[in-house]
Protein backbone atom coordinates (compact mmCIF):
# COMPACT_ATOMS: atom_id res chain seq x y z
CA UNK A 1 0.00 0.00 0.00
CA UNK A 2 0.94 3.36 -1.07
CA UNK A 3 0.73 5.81 2.34
CA UNK A 4 1.09 9.39 2.46
CA UNK A 5 1.06 11.49 5.42
CA UNK A 6 -0.17 14.94 5.40
CA UNK A 7 1.92 16.81 8.50
CA UNK A 8 -0.80 19.51 9.49
CA UNK A 9 -0.11 19.00 13.42
CA UNK A 10 -3.29 17.89 15.37
CA UNK A 11 -5.28 18.03 11.65
CA UNK A 12 -2.81 15.47 10.17
CA UNK A 13 -3.64 12.54 8.40
CA UNK A 14 -2.64 9.96 6.06
CA UNK A 15 -3.75 8.96 2.26
CA UNK A 16 -3.73 5.38 2.10
CA UNK A 17 -3.67 3.75 -1.55
CA UNK A 18 -3.77 0.65 -3.31
CA UNK A 19 -6.31 -1.18 -5.50
CA UNK A 20 -9.29 -3.35 -3.93
CA UNK A 21 -8.61 -0.93 -0.73
CA UNK A 22 -12.71 -0.37 -0.72
CA UNK A 23 -12.95 -4.18 1.37
CA UNK A 24 -10.43 -2.99 3.95
CA UNK A 25 -11.50 0.98 4.60
CA UNK A 26 -13.55 -0.43 7.93
CA UNK A 27 -9.97 -1.81 9.09
CA UNK A 28 -7.72 0.95 8.08
CA UNK A 29 -10.78 4.11 9.37
CA UNK A 30 -12.12 2.27 12.54
CA UNK A 31 -8.60 2.53 14.98
CA UNK A 32 -9.38 6.72 14.06
CA UNK A 33 -12.71 6.71 14.74
CA UNK A 34 -14.14 7.74 18.69
CA UNK A 35 -17.75 6.44 17.98
CA UNK A 36 -19.29 3.73 16.30
CA UNK A 37 -21.44 4.82 14.34
CA UNK A 38 -21.02 6.15 10.56
CA UNK A 39 -22.88 7.99 7.98
CA UNK A 40 -21.79 7.37 4.56
CA UNK A 41 -23.01 9.71 2.12
CA UNK A 42 -22.71 9.12 -1.23
CA UNK A 43 -24.94 9.64 -4.64
CA UNK A 44 -27.37 7.64 -6.70
CA UNK A 45 -24.52 6.45 -9.55
CA UNK A 46 -22.11 5.29 -6.73
CA UNK A 47 -24.28 3.78 -4.40
CA UNK A 48 -24.89 0.39 -6.47
CA UNK A 49 -21.68 -0.05 -7.86
CA UNK A 50 -19.78 0.48 -4.21
CA UNK A 51 -22.29 1.23 -1.15
CA UNK A 52 -22.65 -2.62 0.15
CA UNK A 53 -18.81 -3.42 -0.10
CA UNK A 54 -17.89 0.02 2.23
CA UNK A 55 -20.73 -0.94 4.40
CA UNK A 56 -20.13 -4.65 4.76
CA UNK A 57 -16.44 -2.90 5.05
CA UNK A 58 -17.37 -1.04 7.80
CA UNK A 59 -19.61 -3.58 9.40
CA UNK A 60 -16.86 -6.06 9.55
CA UNK A 61 -14.58 -3.43 11.55
CA UNK A 62 -17.35 -3.16 14.24
CA UNK A 63 -18.45 0.51 12.90
CA UNK A 64 -22.34 0.89 12.43
CA UNK A 65 -22.65 2.42 9.18
CA UNK A 66 -25.92 3.82 7.55
CA UNK A 67 -25.90 5.12 4.17
CA UNK A 68 -27.15 8.27 3.13
CA UNK A 69 -27.69 8.58 -0.56
CA UNK A 70 -27.97 12.07 -2.78
CA UNK A 71 -28.69 12.31 -5.89
CA UNK A 72 -25.71 12.33 -8.55
CA UNK A 73 -24.66 15.79 -10.27
CA UNK A 74 -23.76 18.94 -9.44
CA UNK A 75 -26.94 20.19 -8.58
CA UNK A 76 -26.85 18.32 -4.88
CA UNK A 77 -23.66 20.17 -3.81
CA UNK A 78 -26.20 22.79 -2.38
CA UNK A 79 -27.25 24.43 0.70
CA UNK A 80 -30.23 22.68 0.31
CA UNK A 81 -29.14 19.55 0.09
CA UNK A 82 -26.78 20.17 2.88
CA UNK A 83 -29.83 21.19 5.34
CA UNK A 84 -31.21 18.10 4.25
CA UNK A 85 -27.43 16.43 5.04
CA UNK A 86 -28.04 17.57 8.68
CA UNK A 87 -31.55 16.55 9.52
CA UNK A 88 -30.54 13.11 8.40
CA UNK A 89 -28.27 12.96 10.39
CA UNK A 90 -29.53 14.88 13.18
CA UNK A 91 -32.88 12.19 12.84
CA UNK A 92 -30.18 9.39 12.79
CA UNK A 93 -29.15 10.08 15.94
CA UNK A 94 -25.33 11.36 15.51
CA UNK A 95 -23.04 12.77 18.19
CA UNK A 96 -19.52 14.34 18.20
CA UNK A 97 -18.57 11.18 18.55
CA UNK A 98 -19.64 9.61 15.31
CA UNK A 99 -18.16 10.14 11.84
CA UNK A 100 -19.15 10.92 7.93
CA UNK A 101 -17.54 8.70 5.53
CA UNK A 102 -17.77 10.63 1.88
CA UNK A 103 -17.83 7.62 -0.63
CA UNK A 104 -17.77 9.33 -4.37
CA UNK A 105 -16.41 12.28 -6.67
CA UNK A 106 -16.06 15.72 -5.81
CA UNK A 107 -19.91 16.58 -5.16
CA UNK A 108 -20.09 14.02 -2.57
CA UNK A 109 -16.57 14.80 -0.79
CA UNK A 110 -17.23 18.64 -0.55
CA UNK A 111 -20.91 18.64 0.43
CA UNK A 112 -20.38 15.42 2.70
CA UNK A 113 -17.09 17.66 4.42
CA UNK A 114 -19.13 20.35 4.37
CA UNK A 115 -22.07 18.85 6.34
CA UNK A 116 -18.96 17.18 9.20
CA UNK A 117 -17.56 20.51 9.36
CA UNK A 118 -20.87 22.07 10.43
CA UNK A 119 -22.22 19.30 12.23
CA UNK A 120 -22.24 19.51 16.16
CA UNK A 121 -19.66 22.59 15.03
CA UNK A 122 -17.38 19.41 13.58
CA UNK A 123 -17.17 15.89 13.68
CA UNK A 124 -15.05 13.36 11.73
CA UNK A 125 -14.93 12.50 8.02
CA UNK A 126 -13.12 10.13 5.62
CA UNK A 127 -13.05 10.87 2.54
CA UNK A 128 -13.15 7.36 -0.47
CA UNK A 129 -12.95 9.34 -3.56
CA UNK A 130 -14.42 7.54 -6.57
CA UNK A 131 -13.14 9.81 -9.39
CA UNK A 132 -9.72 10.51 -11.05
CA UNK A 133 -10.55 14.07 -10.37
CA UNK A 134 -11.42 13.64 -6.49
CA UNK A 135 -8.53 11.11 -6.02
CA UNK A 136 -5.63 13.81 -7.10
CA UNK A 137 -7.17 16.69 -5.78
CA UNK A 138 -10.86 17.28 -4.01
CA UNK A 139 -10.08 14.64 -1.65
CA UNK A 140 -7.02 15.82 -0.45
CA UNK A 141 -6.14 19.39 1.36
CA UNK A 142 -9.66 19.99 3.57
CA UNK A 143 -11.71 22.30 0.70
CA UNK A 144 -15.00 21.82 1.43
CA UNK A 145 -17.97 23.83 0.30
CA UNK A 146 -21.50 24.17 -1.48
CA UNK A 147 -22.63 26.06 -4.39
CA UNK A 148 -24.55 29.28 -4.09
CA UNK A 149 -27.13 30.84 -6.63
CA UNK A 150 -24.08 33.67 -7.25
CA UNK A 151 -21.22 31.30 -7.88
CA UNK A 152 -19.10 27.92 -7.22
CA UNK A 153 -18.16 27.04 -3.51
CA UNK A 154 -19.02 30.05 -2.68
CA UNK A 155 -19.86 28.88 1.38
CA UNK A 156 -17.41 26.10 2.52
CA UNK A 157 -14.66 26.14 5.02
CA UNK A 158 -11.30 24.73 5.62
CA UNK A 159 -11.78 20.81 7.41
CA UNK A 160 -9.30 18.28 7.23
CA UNK A 161 -10.36 14.78 7.12
CA UNK A 162 -9.27 12.59 8.98
CA UNK A 163 -8.04 9.50 6.27
CA UNK A 164 -8.47 9.49 2.47
CA UNK A 165 -8.62 6.01 0.94
CA UNK A 166 -8.15 5.48 -2.36
CA UNK A 167 -8.74 2.33 -4.84
CA UNK A 168 -7.49 2.33 -8.29
CA UNK A 169 -9.89 -0.59 -9.01
CA UNK A 170 -13.06 1.95 -8.75
CA UNK A 171 -11.85 4.54 -11.30
CA UNK A 172 -12.50 1.18 -14.01
CA UNK A 173 -16.38 2.05 -14.04
CA UNK A 174 -15.96 5.94 -14.29
CA UNK A 175 -16.71 6.75 -18.32
CA UNK A 176 -14.08 8.09 -20.53
CA UNK A 177 -15.10 11.52 -20.46
CA UNK A 178 -14.91 11.04 -16.85
CA UNK A 179 -11.53 9.67 -16.69
CA UNK A 180 -10.14 12.84 -18.99
CA UNK A 181 -11.73 15.06 -16.38
CA UNK A 182 -9.50 13.79 -13.99
CA UNK A 183 -6.58 13.39 -16.23
CA UNK A 184 -7.09 17.28 -16.91
CA UNK A 185 -5.55 17.91 -13.21
CA UNK A 186 -3.31 14.89 -13.55
CA UNK A 187 -1.10 16.77 -16.44
CA UNK A 188 -1.70 20.15 -14.51
CA UNK A 189 0.59 18.42 -11.29
CA UNK A 190 3.27 17.82 -14.07
CA UNK A 191 2.82 21.25 -15.86
CA UNK A 192 3.47 23.30 -12.42
CA UNK A 193 5.26 20.68 -10.09
CA UNK A 194 7.40 17.89 -11.75
CA UNK A 195 8.51 17.56 -15.51
CA UNK A 196 9.37 13.66 -14.83
CA UNK A 197 5.49 13.53 -14.40
CA UNK A 198 4.63 15.36 -17.39
CA UNK A 199 7.28 13.68 -19.37
CA UNK A 200 6.05 10.14 -17.99
CA UNK A 201 2.67 10.95 -19.47
CA UNK A 202 3.62 11.84 -22.75
CA UNK A 203 5.28 8.82 -22.91
CA UNK A 204 2.07 6.93 -21.86
CA UNK A 205 -0.43 8.45 -24.01
CA UNK A 206 -3.77 6.58 -23.14
CA UNK A 207 -6.22 5.78 -20.38
CA UNK A 208 -4.92 2.14 -20.73
CA UNK A 209 -0.88 2.77 -20.34
CA UNK A 210 -2.08 5.37 -17.82
CA UNK A 211 -4.11 2.75 -15.74
CA UNK A 212 -1.81 0.11 -15.50
CA UNK A 213 0.86 2.81 -13.43
CA UNK A 214 -2.50 4.52 -11.98
CA UNK A 215 -1.71 3.83 -7.98
CA UNK A 216 1.78 5.31 -8.62
CA UNK A 217 0.77 8.48 -10.50
CA UNK A 218 -1.88 9.13 -8.44
CA UNK A 219 0.22 8.74 -5.31
CA UNK A 220 2.60 11.03 -6.95
CA UNK A 221 -0.14 13.83 -7.79
CA UNK A 222 -1.19 13.51 -4.06
CA UNK A 223 2.10 13.96 -2.98
CA UNK A 224 2.90 17.22 -4.97
CA UNK A 225 -0.35 18.97 -3.54
CA UNK A 226 0.85 17.36 0.10
CA UNK A 227 3.62 19.56 -0.48
CA UNK A 228 1.63 22.90 -1.03
CA UNK A 229 -1.34 21.93 1.43
CA UNK A 230 1.80 21.35 4.22
CA UNK A 231 3.32 25.39 3.26
CA UNK A 232 0.02 26.98 2.79
CA UNK A 233 -3.36 25.14 4.02
CA UNK A 234 -5.46 27.74 3.91
CA UNK A 235 -4.51 29.15 0.11
CA UNK A 236 -3.27 32.39 0.77
CA UNK A 237 0.37 31.68 -1.42
CA UNK A 238 1.67 28.88 -2.60
CA UNK A 239 -1.10 26.95 -2.72
CA UNK A 240 -2.26 28.97 -5.02
CA UNK A 241 -0.25 27.31 -7.86
CA UNK A 242 -2.67 24.53 -7.75
CA UNK A 243 -4.66 26.95 -9.64
CA UNK A 244 -2.91 26.86 -12.76
CA UNK A 245 -5.36 27.08 -15.70
CA UNK A 246 -8.29 27.65 -13.46
CA UNK A 247 -8.30 31.42 -14.08
CA UNK A 248 -9.55 31.00 -17.89
CA UNK A 249 -11.11 27.55 -16.82
CA UNK A 250 -13.20 29.38 -14.29
CA UNK A 251 -14.30 32.00 -17.78
CA UNK A 252 -15.17 29.24 -20.09
CA UNK A 253 -17.21 27.13 -17.31
CA UNK A 254 -19.06 30.18 -16.76
CA UNK A 255 -19.31 31.36 -20.35
CA UNK A 256 -21.36 28.07 -21.07
CA UNK A 257 -23.59 27.92 -18.27
CA UNK A 258 -21.36 24.95 -16.54
CA UNK A 259 -23.10 22.60 -19.32
CA UNK A 260 -20.93 22.28 -22.18
CA UNK A 261 -17.44 21.54 -20.44
CA UNK A 262 -16.72 19.92 -17.19
CA UNK A 263 -14.29 21.83 -14.74
CA UNK A 264 -11.17 19.00 -16.71
CA UNK A 265 -11.85 20.01 -20.25
CA UNK A 266 -12.25 23.74 -18.97
CA UNK A 267 -9.33 23.85 -16.96
CA UNK A 268 -7.16 22.02 -20.02
CA UNK A 269 -7.65 24.69 -22.44
CA UNK A 270 -6.77 27.15 -19.58
CA UNK A 271 -3.59 25.52 -19.16
CA UNK A 272 -3.03 25.98 -23.00
CA UNK A 273 -4.03 29.31 -22.75
CA UNK A 274 -2.24 30.23 -19.79
CA UNK A 275 1.05 29.05 -21.37
CA UNK A 276 0.39 30.99 -24.83
CA UNK A 277 -0.30 34.60 -22.20
CA UNK A 278 2.95 33.66 -20.35
CA UNK A 279 4.83 33.04 -23.84
CA UNK A 280 3.99 35.94 -25.16
CA UNK A 281 4.75 38.02 -21.81
CA UNK A 282 7.94 36.87 -21.38
CA UNK A 283 7.11 34.30 -18.64
CA UNK A 284 7.18 31.27 -19.90
CA UNK A 285 9.53 29.47 -22.25
CA UNK A 286 9.18 28.48 -26.33
CA UNK A 287 7.22 25.23 -27.05
CA UNK A 288 5.30 24.84 -23.69
CA UNK A 289 1.79 25.52 -25.18
CA UNK A 290 2.88 22.89 -27.66
CA UNK A 291 3.80 20.67 -25.74
CA UNK A 292 0.86 20.74 -22.87
CA UNK A 293 -1.38 20.86 -25.98
CA UNK A 294 -0.11 17.57 -27.53
CA UNK A 295 -0.10 15.88 -24.30
CA UNK A 296 -4.38 17.18 -23.55
CA UNK A 297 -5.51 16.47 -26.59
CA UNK A 298 -3.88 12.39 -26.44
CA UNK A 299 -6.50 12.30 -23.41
CA UNK A 300 -9.52 13.51 -25.42
CA UNK A 301 -9.09 17.27 -23.75
CA UNK A 302 -10.19 20.09 -26.05
CA UNK A 303 -7.24 22.92 -26.05
CA UNK A 304 -9.07 26.01 -27.05
CA UNK A 305 -12.66 27.46 -26.67
CA UNK A 306 -13.93 30.64 -27.65
CA UNK A 307 -14.92 32.88 -24.95
CA UNK A 308 -15.20 36.73 -25.79
CA UNK A 309 -13.19 39.59 -24.02
CA UNK A 310 -16.44 40.46 -22.11
CA UNK A 311 -16.71 36.89 -20.44
CA UNK A 312 -12.81 37.08 -19.50
CA UNK A 313 -13.23 40.26 -18.23
CA UNK A 314 -16.00 39.59 -16.11
CA UNK A 315 -14.77 36.69 -14.71
CA UNK A 316 -11.57 37.62 -13.76
CA UNK A 317 -12.86 40.94 -12.33
CA UNK A 318 -14.58 38.71 -9.51
CA UNK A 319 -11.71 35.94 -9.66
CA UNK A 320 -10.25 34.78 -5.35
CA UNK A 321 -6.93 35.80 -6.62
CA UNK A 322 -7.83 39.24 -8.32
CA UNK A 323 -6.90 42.48 -6.20
CA UNK A 324 -7.28 46.19 -7.05
CA UNK A 325 -7.61 45.93 -10.27
CA UNK A 326 -4.47 43.31 -10.64
CA UNK A 327 -4.44 39.56 -10.96
CA UNK A 328 -2.47 37.29 -9.83
CA UNK A 329 -1.95 34.95 -12.65
CA UNK A 330 -0.64 31.42 -12.01
CA UNK A 331 2.98 30.85 -15.31
CA UNK A 332 4.82 28.90 -16.11
CA UNK A 333 8.29 29.51 -16.11
CA UNK A 334 9.28 25.85 -17.99
CA UNK A 335 7.48 22.51 -17.33
CA UNK A 336 7.66 21.78 -13.61
CA UNK A 337 8.15 25.14 -12.64
CA UNK A 338 4.62 27.59 -12.04
CA UNK A 339 4.99 31.18 -10.02
CA UNK A 340 2.10 33.65 -9.09
CA UNK A 341 2.77 36.78 -10.75
CA UNK A 342 0.81 39.90 -9.48
CA UNK A 343 -0.21 42.09 -12.87
CA UNK A 344 -2.40 44.37 -13.80
CA UNK A 345 -5.50 42.81 -15.42
CA UNK A 346 -5.65 44.89 -18.21
CA UNK A 347 -2.54 43.61 -19.59
CA UNK A 348 -3.37 39.96 -19.22
CA UNK A 349 -6.85 41.05 -21.38
CA UNK A 350 -4.93 42.96 -24.00
CA UNK A 351 -2.87 39.90 -24.65
CA UNK A 352 -5.80 37.58 -25.02
N1 LIG B 1 -8.22 22.44 -5.77
C1 LIG B 1 -7.31 23.40 -5.37
C2 LIG B 1 -6.96 23.34 -3.93
O1 LIG B 1 -7.27 22.38 -3.26
O2 LIG B 1 -6.34 24.25 -3.44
Amino acid sequence: METLHVHLGARSYDICNEPGLLDRCGALAAPLLRGKRCFVVTDSNVAPLYGQRVLDSLRDAGLEPRLLTVPAGEASKSPAMLAELWEQLAAGGVTRADSIVALGGGVVGDLAGFAAATMLRGIDYVQVPTTLLAQVDSSVGGKVAVDLEAGKNLAGAFYQPRLVLMDAEVLNTLPDRVFSDGMAEVIKYGCIQNADLFARLERLGSRAAVMAEITDITTACCDLKRQLVEQDERDTGLRMLLNFGHTLGHVYEKAYHYERYTHGEAVAAGMVAAARLGCRLGYTEDGVEARIAALLAAFGLPTEISVTRADCEATMRLDKKALDGDIRFIFLRQLGCAEAVRLPLDTLLAQL
